[in-house]
């Protein structure tokens, strides 16, 4: 059951975060979209918020506390990234792989740190962090041969890898205090890339298309209700059998 659960999405206004935000409205639970864009706001329930900031971010979880009492789910959803992101490996400076670290890992940290601690007392709460398939192999190269797309960047490989040994130490960590820490790791999801990209992926995935964000979004709610009550520190992978094989 999600019903009348307050549960903030960070980047809730982008391609995977819109779906999120709509599945769990439809699950008759209050979705709080924490965004950077100001020309993103949706709705009332739209907090802008740079998850980068660590001013923000505390801004964000007492602004929420105020208005509902307490916060039940976070899916860390965002995705900040450096303007040179997608630089090949040999181009990629110290200076940038730090500031993508920064960005997208160390902010996972600081959000879940301080909402842990609301949920800690509160006695209950479901965090879920966003991961990829990438957080779990290495990308097989081929799929972007000439389609003129760069390949995902190895600090890409090493952040979600990262979030998602981050999840596991913090279900473990919190899970005496009835608190749980997951992730959902999707495979590629459709956005109108060029159809030579989409047909190498295709051929790769067992079960012949890319996703939908709409294939993701019913995973995060589940792990954010309580029928997922006895699952923590897992890594739900939705790819439709992309690293089956
Ligand atoms: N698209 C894919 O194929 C895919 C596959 C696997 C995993 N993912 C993961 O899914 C998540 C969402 O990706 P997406 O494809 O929807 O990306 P997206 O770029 O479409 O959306 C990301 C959203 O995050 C917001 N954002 C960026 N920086 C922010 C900041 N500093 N503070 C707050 N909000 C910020 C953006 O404004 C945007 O609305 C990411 O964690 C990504 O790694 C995506």
């Amino acid at each position: 059951m999600l019903k009348n659960k307050i549960i903030i999405v960070t980047g809730g206004s982008g391609l995977l975060g819109k779906a999120i935000v709509k599945d769990i409205k439809l699950k008759n639970a209050i979705a709080i979209n924490a965004e950077l864009k100001k020309e993103a706001i949706a709705d009332e329930n739209t907090i802008i918020c740079d998850v980068t900031s660590k001013d923000d971010v505390v801004n964000l979880l007492e602004t929420v506390i105020k208005k509902y009492g307490r916060i039940d789910g976070i899916v860390n959803n965002a995705y900040p990234y450096t303007k040179d992101w997608g630089n090949k490996f040999e181009d990629v400076s110290l200076e940038s792989w730090k500031q993508n670290v920064d960005m997208q890992l160390n902010s996972c940290f600081w959000i879940c740190k301080n909402a842990l601690e609301i949920m800690k007392k509160q006695k209950s709460g479901s965090i879920v962090n966003i991961g990829s398939v990438y957080g779990m192999i290495g990308p097989d190269f081929s799929i972007y041969e000439n389609t003129g797309y760069a390949p995902s960047p190895a600090a890409y490989s090493a952040i979600k890898g990262g979030i998602i040994s981050f999840s596991k130490y913090l279900a473990s960590y919190y899970g005496e205090h009835g608190v749980r820490v997951n992730c959902v790791s999707p495979g590629g999801i459709l956005n109108n890339q060029n159809p030579l990209f989409i047909k190498q992926y295709e051929e790769k995935v067992p079960l012949k298309r890319m996703a939908n964000p709409e294939d993701i979004s019913p995973a995060v709610s589940f792990l954010l209700s309580d029928e997922s009550k006895y699952i923590t520190g897992h890594n739900l992978v939705v790819d439709g059998g992309f690293t089956a094989i």
